[in-house]
């Protein structure tokens, strides 16, 4: 069994500035209807779960870039990570290859200034 880790930090203020300054474009491009709609339910801090999403597809992208055929084929929106009853959150991708890749486990925290997440994937 192999396991490949990924982690990624990102400034919440670039967030916030590229969500105000392109708007909706740049929501639609980078996240899903549900991810929307779970980041604006956190009201005067959706930008930190807005980030922390970002970050999170970042930390998934490179734990799990080496089983992609063409790493650059899958958009922002093939990536969706929502929380579960308890909190947790996990990712969903369209078209990953499940003869590759057994499972994808995602940890994310976030504070004032920055958000970071940390992906596993377990390779069958
Ligand atoms: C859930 C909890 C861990 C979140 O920690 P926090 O310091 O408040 O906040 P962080 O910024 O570090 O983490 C927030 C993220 O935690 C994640 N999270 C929430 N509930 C979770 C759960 N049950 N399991 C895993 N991750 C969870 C979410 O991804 C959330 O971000 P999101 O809403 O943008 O998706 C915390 O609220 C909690 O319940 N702590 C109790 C811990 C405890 O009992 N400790 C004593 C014994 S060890």
């Amino acid at each position: 069994m192999k396991i490949k880790c990924g982690t990624d930090i990102i400034e919440i203020e670039r967030i916030k500035e590229s969500i105000e300054s392109l708007g909706d474009r740049f929501l639609r491009e980078i996240y899903t209807e549900g991810e929307i709609q779970y980041c604006e339910s956190k009201k005067a801090q959706k930008y930190q779960h807005y980030a922390a999403r970002f970050a999170a597809k970042e930390a998934v992208f490179k734990a799990i870039s080496e089983s992609l055929p063409d790493k650059y084929a899958l958009s922002w929106c093939d990536y969706e990570i929502l929380n579960d009853e308890t909190g947790k959150p996990n990712v969903k991708i369209t078209s990953l290859d499940p003869s590759k890749i057994e499972n994808i486990d995602l940890s994310i925290s976030h504070c004032k200034q920055y958000a970071t997440a940390t992906a596993v994937a377990i390779y069958k």
